[in-house]
């Protein structure tokens, strides 16, 4: 008996032995030695590169946030007035439910889908308050990734915002990409986009910008939105459509919502990101909403108990106060309507600045045709500049921008489009 336990217990000192031995080898070597260090952000590295730069007149048009035309941030008075609404009525700070607030969640929900929604007026909207728009596309990822009966692979535009493929690939979801950009007309690829979604499986998730797509600043016309609904039905491919610039694009919140209105009136179940980062100003307040066009009410109770059971171990529960906020803003008619009007007043600046940038180009002689640049909408253009050229702009002319020559044009302003014009005629002629 004793013989056999003996090598059984030699055995486990030596194991022990073994495990010390690597305690003290790890304690030399730190735990985190195999991260290597990754890419820094491509706007973060342009916010730095500016930062640098010592030249007076230098210009960033890579952040994706407003300026005004003095180019300085800009809160609107409207989210002042409700801010401070929401101080003096000294609101506890209990926490929201999972769901967020629901005066919020209900006023995001009529903005996005209009006072006449059908889904709406049958109570099968579920919707669920989220960290602003990427928080929403996060959640839906997560969603379809857990639910979705079709295969888990969803098509996004080429290009696209940058962050789409990080966000649906850590929600697990597999991601390929559809023809948008047509870098020959500087416009959009519809013939290609239409083929590619008849080509892709039957059923297939396809994530479509609302308005003002990112990067390009191309949408597709109400007519172009017919024919691809048209496809997507004859598919039967299911909408995700991120509205990151409700009424920033047009001016008109209403016309920018178009494409999702469309698609509901032709029977589509749907899941929609909302962001009120841009509309509202709210950037650092990660305002926004995700929700699901169900079928009917019942469903829309199903689905809406499995978003809260999947948000809870995200975060538990969202913020309140740029809700808060939001919700004043929304719901007080007076409010509303003001805040609608300086939402036009951001997009009109932001198309008279396109405007002005085409006149300086023509004015300087250029040999192009910069007709894309009042074509486009939104905050961003795609100027079809190259990234050699995007580099020179930044090294000779202090211009800064991302290398896809996409420019921020709400860092444009009256003072500073003539010299961003000439510095485009020099690099392009
Ligand atoms: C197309 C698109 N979707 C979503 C977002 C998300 O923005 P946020 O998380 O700040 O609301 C952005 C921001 O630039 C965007 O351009």
């Amino acid at each position: 008996m004793l013989s056999t336990l003996r090598p059984a217990a030699t055995r486990a000192a030596l194991r022990q032995q073994v495990v010390s031995a690597q305690v003290v080898r790890s304690a030399a070597a730190s735990t985190w030695a195999n991260v290597k260090e990754g890419p820094p952000d491509a706007i973060l590295g342009i916010t730095e590169a500016f930062k640098k730069d010592s030249f007076g007149e230098k210009i960033n048009l890579g952040v994706g946030a407003y300026r005004d035309d003095k180019g300085k941030p800009y809160v609107l008075p409207s989210v002042r007035t409700a801010e401070q609404k929401v101080v003096s009525s000294t609101l506890d700070k209990e926490y929201a439910g999972i769901t967020g607030v629901p005066s919020f969640t209900k006023a995001a929900a009529l903005l996005a889908y209009g006072p006449s929604s059908k889904p709406i007026a049958e109570d099968r909207v579920a919707i669920t308050q989220s960290i602003s728009g990427t928080g929403a596309l996060r959640i839906g990822g997560a969603f379809l990734e857990r639910f979705y009966p079709g295969a888990k692979t969803i098509y996004i535009p080429t290009p696209s915002w940058a962050n789409h493929k990080a966000v649906f690939s850590d929600s697990g979801l597999e991601v390929k990409q559809y023809k948008y950009y047509n870098k020959d007309t500087i416009g959009l690829d519809f013939d290609g986009m239409i083929s590619d979604l008849k080509n892709f499986p039957d059923g297939s998730m396809v994530l479509l910008h609302a308005c003002a797509h990112n990067p390009t600043g191309i949408d597709p016309t109400e007519e172009q939105w017919q024919q691809i609904a048209t496809v997507m039905k004859e598919k039967n491919h299911y909408p995700f459509f991120d509205m990151a610039y409700q009424g920033f694009a047009s001016g008109d919140t209403d016309k920018d919502a178009y494409a999702v209105r469309y698609f509901i009136e032709q029977g589509f179940g749907l899941v929609l990101a909302q962001s009120f980062a841009k509309n509202m100003g709210l950037y650092g307040e990660r305002v926004g909403a995700f929700s699901i066009v169900c079928d009917s009410a019942e469903e829309k109770k199903r689905v809406d108990s499995q978003i809260k059971i999947l948000v809870r171990p995200l975060y538990s529960n969202p913020p309140i106060h740029g809700a808060r906020i939001a919700s004043e803003i929304l719901n007080d008619k007076s409010l509303n309507k003001q805040w609608l009007g300086e939402v036009k007043g951001m997009a009109d600046r932001i198309i008279e600045m396109r405007a002005l940038l085409k006149k300086n180009l023509e004015e300087l002689g250029s040999k192009h045709n910069w007709d894309h640049i009042t074509n486009q909408i939104g905050m961003f253009a795609y100027t079809g500049l190259k990234p050699e050229q995007m580099d020179v702009l930044a090294k000779e002319h202090s211009v800064y921008a991302t290398k896809d020559g996409r420019i921020s044009v709400a860092g444009i302003t009256s003072d500073n489009v003539k010299r961003l014009a000439e510095s485009i005629y020099k690099v392009t002629g």
